[in-house]
């Protein structure tokens, strides 16, 4: 198939929400609708019996056909080919999250209709306003009192300052809400509940707006639905697929990812608007080029490093976004930062806890490629050189900490412990400028960095350490 065909049916994407909001299982739906679970609920049984995951995603990697890898997962979704970033869902923040968000073309914003926009959404789609990326906004748990959801839209736009376009409008927020009115049609989709809950996709049936069939499901809420509509129509923003892309404007779905409501009307608009990988901006000596993901030659870069990610190899992966071309194993591509050339000839997705090697793969696409220290973050590699993609951003720190081994005998694996978790970005390392040689000085953007940094220093290095927060914010 040609490299044209195989880009435009890429969607690459992110899901920015606030923890609780409901990213899990919009993601395990999507799954669902792709044909690619049976049956959803996997969520909350992983819940129910006890959750040590490191990826929200763990639990869903023994269903065939799906393949993960601590930082994407790609399946099909009818013709298209969909790349789903994992951002780390913890209330804390990490650089890590920042980094990923570079490798999406696009993202998904989670609302809870109950409680609005959440800190750190405003943190996520900061960043994505700031990188320009285009942003769909799903309002979920519309099966639960909520709020209004046109003062819902008024808060997106206020708090975030994007404008916000409904392309839907639901039949209520509550108990009750069972319909969508697909604004771009002017259709009324009605959701027939099934024994199943939200297990199996829900029955859906479509009637014009003005039918009696319409009238007749909305009931006594026709009025509030009818005068709502009016107003978005008097007062609402147009919806224009240029705007949304230039990040001017955010396309509202409403939905209830638990029972399946507004799913499918929503992914069947993501997978219509979100863009496909388009030209990236990249660095050449005194200058910048675009770099074309069509005529430019393979090329990609480095968003992320993991170390130890098979406890039995120790062995470490950095995850490229392909961004030009076509990728193909045993390519021998060059190392810009390095100046030399490099064979790619372990690359690997993984499926079920199996690494899969990769045979070839396309712009958007996420590959894990073994790194014998040869790779840190924002690296490029390209088949022909001669340019560099954009660095990837760079954060102040907010937290400082000394941090010690507990017994010293374990200096050698401290060190190299510190050195290899540094390497991937997971914290980064100061030294005391007046005694280089002293204990060195962790920094952070979040809490919780400090904690993992901890947690693996101990689990993946045998290091017991001493952590002393210092004083500076
Ligand atoms: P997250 O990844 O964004 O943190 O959220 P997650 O999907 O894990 O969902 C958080 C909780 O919200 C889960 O409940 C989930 O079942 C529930 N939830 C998600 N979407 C909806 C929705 O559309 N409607 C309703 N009613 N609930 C939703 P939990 O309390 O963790 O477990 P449980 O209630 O399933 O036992």
């Amino acid at each position: 198939m040609s490299l044209t065909t195989e880009i435009a049916k890429r969607r690459t994407f992110a899901i920015i929400s606030h923890p609780d909001a409901g990213k899990t299982t919009l993601t395990e739906k999507l799954l669902l609708y792709s044909g690619l679970l049976r049956t959803a609920g996997i969520v909350k049984n992983r819940k129910a019996g006890g959750k040590n995951a490191t990826s929200d995603w763990m639990g869903m990697e023994q269903e065939r056909g799906i393949s993960i890898t601590s930082s994407a997962m790609q399946f099909r979704y009818g013709e298209a080919v969909i790349n789903v970033l994992d951002t780390p869902g913890h209330q804390d923040f990490s650089e890590d999250t920042y980094r990923t968000l570079t490798a999406a073309d696009c993202a998904i914003m989670v609302i809870d209709a109950a409680k609005g926009v959440e800190t750190q959404t405003r943190k996520l789609f900061e960043v994505c306003r700031l990188r320009g990326i285009p942003v769909l906004t799903f309002i979920n748990k519309c099966d639960l009192p909520g709020r209004d959801p046109v003062e819902l839209m008024a808060e997106v736009e206020d708090v975030l300052g994007i404008q916000a376009s409904a392309l839907n409008y639901p039949s209520e927020i509550g108990r009750g809400f069972d319909s969508l009115v697909d604004r771009r049609t002017n259709e009324l989709l009605h959701f027939v509940r099934t024994a199943t809950g939200g297990a199996k996709p829900a029955d859906m049936t479509r009637h014009p707006i003005a039918s009696d069939a319409a009238k007749a499901i909305l009931g006594e809420r026709l009025d509030s639905v009818t005068d709502a509509l009016e107003l978005l129509r008097e007062a609402g923003n147009p919806f224009d697929v240029d705007t949304f892309r230039r990040g001017k404007v955010t396309p509202v779905f409403f939905g209830s990812a638990f029972t399946n409501f507004g799913v499918q009307p929503f992914f069947d608009g993501f997978v219509e608007l979100a863009p496909p990988p388009g030209p990236r901006l990249a660095d050449i000596p005194g200058g910048e080029i675009f770099i074309d993901p069509i005529e430019t030659p393979f090329s990609a870069y480095v968003f992320k490093i993991q170390a130890n990610m098979n406890p039995k190899h120790r062995d470490s992966l950095a995850f490229i976004r392909v961004v030009s071309g076509r990728f193909e194993r045993d390519l021998v591509v060059k190392h810009h930062r390095l100046g030399k050339d490099i064979r790619l000839s372990r690359p690997n997705t993984m499926i079920a806890n199996s690494r899969e090697t990769v045979d070839e793969a396309y712009p958007g696409d996420i590959v894990g490629l073994l790194n014998p220290g040869s790779f840190a973050i924002g690296d490029t590699i390209s088949l022909k050189g001669g340019f560099e993609h954009k660095p990837l951003p760079q954060f102040q720190p907010e937290l400082f900490a000394r941090i010690q081994p507990k017994d010293l005998t374990k200096r050698k694996a401290f060190d190299k412990g510190l050195a290899q978790l540094t390497a991937e970005g997971a914290v980064q390392q100061l030294r005391p400028w007046d005694n280089p040689q002293g204990d060195p000085f962790i920094a952070a953007v979040g809490r919780l960095q400090f904690e993992v940094m901890q947690y693996r220093l101990n689990d993946e290095y045998g290091v017991d350490t001493h952590l002393t927060p210092l004083p500076y914010e």
